[in-house]
């Protein structure tokens, strides 16, 4: 039975929701799900933008038989390559040999590495601004490399103002029938939009301030992502987020505090800061502990807040692993403009202060408060002088973001 959605006059969603999969990209996890979004177009010729993961599959196919009822499939728009939308483009154009398949040169050479399909007889392939009229719609063509493999490019239709924008605008999470951003609370929304563009396309700031750039130049009733919500009343706020979140401009005014800990003394070190903060004003201070909250939540964290304060023991001669893990991450995804405090501890022979500090030094636009505080063991009464003035620094650098 098809599933599929009707959005305008001639738009469908044709897409479905996977509530199964534990974790996407087999690293992150979604415990809401999430949705692999693809629309087709019914115009005097019939086009398909992207297709869908494997998983969602046999729903998919149902709704573009329906959709088609009888009629053939004249065009697939490929925006993005990558499998988690891509799966299902081998079987779709074996099911409908006379398709056309419209990208770019990269996106051509993908389809033939992941199919072992030589598509050139069918394919149209476009290059910035390029047009293709299929009746009533004109679909204009922007390259959008990197947001998130270089073969993306992002699709506008003049006839409804409508941007196709890839993964640009997506979240994690499953719809629950209500597609548009205008019927949900996007404050429930909003940690994982964030937490979707830091670990998925956060990387590419400056590749995504491009497409912010085009797409400022188009009149856009309606923003269709490859995952999430369709956006339509609140365009605006969310290319604000995007803006913030690709010049890696932090949303609060706040700290958080990251903690790598083996027998708790390095967190109640890391707790006991976070009280002094708060009593000195600071609000919506975030703490997590490295081995319990995944890294990709306190990547985004990191994407929130301004200054992120890192505890960890030393393992190993190292940083304390699960913090490795998560500072190469953050280093990984050019995490910038954040002041950064430190807190080692080392029973014998701490290192992990040294470690952090020369890993921060290899970031860009990074701003270390104060000196490293050392704990041997666990934090000592006479330390507490040491880690207040830790406080009244990070709490006086707030003021000046
Ligand atoms: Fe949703 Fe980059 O794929």
């Amino acid at each position: 039975m098809y599933s599929y959605r009707k959005i305008t006059r001639d738009m469908y969603a044709v897409g479905g929701n996977d509530r199964r999969l534990a974790l996407f990209e087999n690293m992150y996890p979604i415990p809401r799900g999430v949705s692999y979004n693809s629309y087709f177009v019914n115009d005097e010729k019939t086009v398909l933008l992207d297709t869908v993961d494997r998983a969602v599959a046999d729903a998919f196919f149902e709704n573009i038989d329906a959709l088609l009822d009888g009629r053939q499939l004249d065009y697939v728009i490929v925006n993005h390559m990558e499998p988690d939308h891509c799966a299902s483009l081998g079987e779709l154009l074996r099911r409908h040999p006379s398709a056309q398949v419209v990208g770019n040169a990269k996106t051509i050479a993908m389809v033939g590495q992941f199919f072992a399909m030589d598509i050139t007889p069918r394919a149209v392939i476009v290059t910035e601004g390029a047009s293709l009229c299929t009746g009533r719609h004109t679909f204009n063509f922007y390259m959008a490399p990197m947001v998130h493999w270089p073969e993306v490019m992002v699709t506008y239709d003049t006839a409804e103002h409508i941007l196709y924008s890839a993964d640009a605008f997506g979240t994690f999470g499953a719809i629950s029938g209500n597609l548009y951003d205008d019927e949900v609370e996007l404050t429930e929304w909003l940690p994982e939009l964030r937490r979707y563009y830091a670990n998925i396309v956060g990387k590419y700031g400056v590749q995504v301030q491009s497409l912010l750039k085009k797409a400022a130049g188009l009149e856009i009733s309606m923003i269709c992502p490859l995952h999430g919500l369709i956006w339509r009343k609140n365009i605006p706020w969310i290319v604000e987020k995007y803006d913030r979140w690709s010049s890696y401009t932090p949303e609060e005014n706040t700290v958080m505090i990251a903690y790598g800990s083996v027998y708790g003394n390095t967190a109640a070190a890391a707790e006991l800061l976070a009280g002094l903060l708060a009593e000195r004003g600071v609000r919506n201070i975030a703490v997590y502990d490295v081995s319990v909250t995944h890294p990709s939540v306190i990547v985004s964290e990191a994407f929130r807040c301004g200054t992120l304060v890192f505890a960890s023991s030393t393992y190993n001669a190292e940083i304390f692993t699960n913090m490795q893990t998560l500072l190469m991450d953050l280093k990984e995804h050019a995490l910038c403009r954040r002041k950064v405090a430190l807190i080692e501890n080392g029973s014998w022979g701490p290192v992990s202060g040294k470690k952090m500090r020369e890993l921060f030094g290899s970031m860009k636009d990074i701003t270390l408060l104060g000196d490293t505080l050392t704990l041997k063991s666990a934090l000592r009464r006479e330390q507490i002088p040491a880690l207040t003035a830790l406080a009244d620094e990070i709490t006086a650098a707030l003021t000046s973001i």
